[in-house]
């Protein structure tokens, strides 16, 4: 089949992507490995900055992000004793939503179909060739072993961190830059009401701790862990107290534990983000660690970024935007890297931290909590600069 933009990865950027597209009258042909149902029910992150929630509201008339998702005002950074809550709507006049990505997909994926996207779940690809020549193809085979041939003007790689298509980017699939931290998160599910009306983002002696929130009935949570953690391990009583002793000063309500994961912690940037007529967005291009919440976020702001240039170069033939799209999109990026990495250093107890360590991240946190310069750079990174289409 032919197309104009072929885009593997029907996650919250190639979606997106497939509308913004559409709305320019350009095709395009969105294939993922998962079926629907995997999709719209994997637990992702939670937070959307206010950008993602103003997008979602431009292109989708029917999106559940004000009647599902909530608006959330603030977080509480908490250390020890002491806690501070952050106020973004007095510090940066902007705030997040508390609508969880399975909502989002849910959402964008009755958006697509509803207006005849050609949307092929259980589709794998085998490979893809031909960044350099203007005709880029995808081979890839669906669940019966039917082979298919997609050929388009423009491949799109969001395709997530085991991403096939950037090794027509970067030459390899894993060429980049990379840091690993010694811990990861320990997540739970639970059916019980919430424990606190916003976030709370927690350094303890023992280890951090998040207290994040899906429904009014269901909760999600996370503690700092090893990294060889076995999910299946802990028992829900030992999980309850390992929660409770990292938030001291709040009771949790605790409730039947319905799921749980471990989370792995990464860094990373793609070596190279476009080769000729081919390009990656969101994790294909870069991971970075949860704290912070900047994942989903960072991959829609690559998408507006990727979604001008190819107006520019399908619809008018100029490709200045495209030339220029990884220069650009790296500018975002390396600075919601910095921001996940603060957050996560800021928060974490490494295995090894001295004495020295925990008290000069005590001094960190204080100083953060207690200037409000220190609470609005937190505020303008947790809230997301404002994109680049907005100047
Ligand atoms: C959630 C995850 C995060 O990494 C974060 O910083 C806040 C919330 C979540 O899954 O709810």
């Amino acid at each position: 089949v032919r197309t104009r933009v072929a885009i593997v990865g029907a996650g919250p950027a190639g979606l997106i992507l497939s509308q913004l597209l559409a709305d320019a009258g350009i095709d395009s042909i969105v294939v993922d490995s998962r079926s629907r149902e995997q999709i719209e029910s994997t637990i992702r992150a939670g937070i959307l900055e206010q950008n993602t929630a103003d997008l979602l509201r431009a292109i989708d008339p029917d999106t559940r992000v004000d009647t599902v998702g909530h608006r959330h005002d603030g977080i509480e950074l908490r250390f020890g004793d002491e806690g501070q809550r952050i106020d973004f709507p007095s510090l940066v006049g902007r705030s997040v939503w508390l609508y969880p990505q399975h909502e989002v997909l849910k959402d964008l994926l009755a958006l697509r179909l509803g207006r005849g996207q050609d949307l092929r779940f259980g589709v794998t690809v085998d490979g893809v060739e031909g960044g350099e020549s203007e005709h880029p193809v995808v081979f890839a085979s669906d669940a019966r072993g039917e082979h298919l041939r997609i050929e388009a003007e423009f491949l799109v790689g969001a395709d997530g961190s085991r991403s096939v298509v950037r090794g027509a980017v970067s030459g390899s699939r894993a060429d980049g830059y990379f840091r690993e931290y010694p811990f990861a998160w320990f997540g739970i599910l639970c059916e019980a009401p919430p424990s606190s009306e916003e976030l709370i983002y927690s350094n303890s002696g023992q280890g951090f701790a998040l207290i994040s929130q899906r429904s009014p009935t269901v909760q999600r949570m996370y503690y700092q862990c090893d990294p060889s953690a076995d999910a299946a391990a802990p028992s829900d009583a030992e999980i309850w107290d390992t929660l409770q002793a990292r938030v001291p000063g709040t009771t949790l309500n605790e409730g039947p534990i319905i799921q749980r994961d471990v989370l792995r912690f990464r860094s990373f940037v793609a070596q190279e983000l476009r080769r000729g007529r081919v390009a990656l967005v969101g994790d294909a291009a870069h991971t970075v660690p949860p704290t912070g919440a900047k994942g989903m976020n960072l991959a829609i702001a690559d998408v507006v970024l990727l979604a001008d240039a190819l107006r520019a170069l399908l619809v008018t033939g100029d490709e200045r935007l495209i030339d220029s799209y990884a220069e650009r999109a790296l500018d975002r990026i390396w600075k919601a890297q910095h921001f996940s990495w603060w957050m996560t250093s800021m928060l974490h107890v490494t295995p090894d931290a001295s004495d020295f360590d925990r008290r000069r991240q005590r001094g960190e946190l204080r100083t953060v909590a207690s200037s409000e310069a220190g609470r609005t750079y937190l505020a303008e990174g947790y809230t997301g600069w404002p994109l680049a289409t907005d100047s």
